[in-house]
């Protein structure tokens, strides 16, 4: 069957107004096949952290948008992203998992092999291709290298399709958001905590992102949770010390108020945060011996400069998510229309007490976690509006909040903290890379 919008841009255009979405963005199956095509190839996509991979041989395999790939360190200083694909029949090289591959990948089907740069190493019974031109086919080229591939201090993203901006006008002053929590390392550098916590969502991955900057909804659905904690927290008997679980509950909780304060800081080519002024991760303990070592590091002023920015969440469109104060990282895996993998991954500080990471497992473990309170509220409204957006008589998805009409024109703003003017950007983002243009 021909689509509505295969080959039809305006059409897919058209599904993006000014303050409304068209429902077909999160329900429908050909632009979710567009959005790989597209999106997902026009876009600089996160793959991993280099640390995931610490020695030569190691790898990990995972995707850029549906794309099976694998992130391999084949030098000291330097990672490969390939397509975990052998040239030869197609298998994967790798099952979607890590570990050391020695010096080769070898695939498990004829045993052909590859260097850790992807580049056919041997095969055998190899006379059998003499005088066949195997040298000029796809098959003796190895495995395929992803275009473009980019490791910024640590984070690895590549880029499918030549089409769209390079690394550093696509992402521009977001990357202050992976610098803060870089920065937050005596030691300016980042270390992946074990494996990620994963957690499958029966709903289209736009769900999760525009909730990254949602904060109308934190009071309102996570009232069972957060709002429980708080008021067990009041009857806790004078004296008490604060938990740490109540330190990382409670700022859900917060008012309209208090979330409209913090600001949103909108960049161009849809990324954008929340957090501005302050947000839930400002009021945390100190932990001790962490400033001093910092200073120590830094100076005073820098220290303080760097531990000042406590941003929530910060959105690298389109299925990436920071969280510098707490040392986390998301990513959205968009699996088919209505399904998506979430990963959530713990970051240690190198060179900063152990007491931080605690922080960051627990807040992964009570926020992110398929067995978490706060996490399964998200889910639960999510699972509805997926299935909510069926019903007829509107088609539309409302966006409309605090919306100015020149807005389109400004750049790197800082808007009300309860705008949805960044969920705008998105969208806008979303029809820019979904027509682009080779
Ligand atoms: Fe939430």
């Amino acid at each position: 069957m021909i689509g509505k919008y295969r080959g039809n841009r305006q059409a897919v255009s058209a599904l993006v107004r000014e303050t409304e979405i068209h429902r077909d963005l999160y329900v429908d199956r050909e632009l979710f096949e567009l959005e790989m095509e597209h999106l997902f190839a026009n876009t600089w996509v996160y793959v991993g952290h280099d640390s995931q991979v610490p020695k030569i041989g190691d790898y990990y395999a995972t995707t850029i948008g549906t794309q099976p790939v694998v992130m391999v360190r084949d030098g000291e200083s330097s990672v490969q992203v390939l397509y975990n694909r052998c040239p030869h029949k197609g298998t994967r090289l790798t099952g979607e998992a890590c570990g050391n591959t020695g010096r080769f990948f070898r695939c498990p089907y004829h045993a052909w092999t590859f260097r850790l740069d992807g580049s056919l190493a041997g095969i055998p019974l190899k006379a059998g291709y003499d005088g066949t031109g195997f040298t000029d086919g796809h098959a003796a080229r190895g495995m395929t290298p992803v275009r473009h591939v980019h490791n910024y201090r640590g984070f690895v993203f590549g880029k499918l399709s030549d089409v769209g901006p390079g690394f550093e006008e696509f992402f521009g002053e977001s990357l202050s958001s992976i610098d803060n929590m870089v920065d937050r390392s005596p030691e300016g550098k980042l270390e992946v905590a074990g494996g990620p916590l994963r957690y499958m969502h029966a709903c289209n991955w736009k769900m999760l992102v525009d909730n990254l900057t949602d904060t109308c909804h934190p009071m309102i659905a996570h009232q069972s949770s957060a709002g429980t904690t708080v008021d067990v927290w009041k009857s806790a008997p004078p004296g008490t010390k604060k938990p740490m679980a109540v330190e990382i509950y409670a700022p859900f909780a917060s008012s309209y108020e208090f979330f409209q304060g913090m600001g949103i800081r909108v960049w161009d080519n849809g990324h954008g945060h929340t957090g501005v002024a302050h947000s839930i991760h400002s009021d945390y303990s100190a932990v001790p011996g962490y400033f001093e070592r910092m200073v120590a590091a830094y100076g005073e002023e820098r220290a303080k400069a760097i531990l000042g920015e406590t941003r929530h969440n910060t959105v690298y469109f389109p299925n990436f998510t920071v969280k510098g104060p707490i040392q986390l990282v998301r990513l959205f895996k968009p699996i088919a229309a209505d399904k998506t993998l979430v990963e959530s991954w713990a970051f240690r500080l190198v060179g900063a007490p152990d007491m931080l990471l605690e922080r960051t497992v627990m807040y992964n473990r009570l926020v992110n976690a398929p067995t978490s309170v706060v996490g399964h509220d998200d889910l639960e409204v999510y699972e509805r509006a997926q299935s909510g957006l069926s019903a007829n008589g509107n088609e539309w998805v409302n966006v409309q909040r605090l919306y100015a009409p020149d807005e389109a024109e400004r750049h790197n703003v800082t808007t009300d903290g309860t705008s949805e003017w960044q969920m705008r950007n998105q969208f806008r983002t979303w029809v820019k890379f979904m027509t682009m243009s080779p």
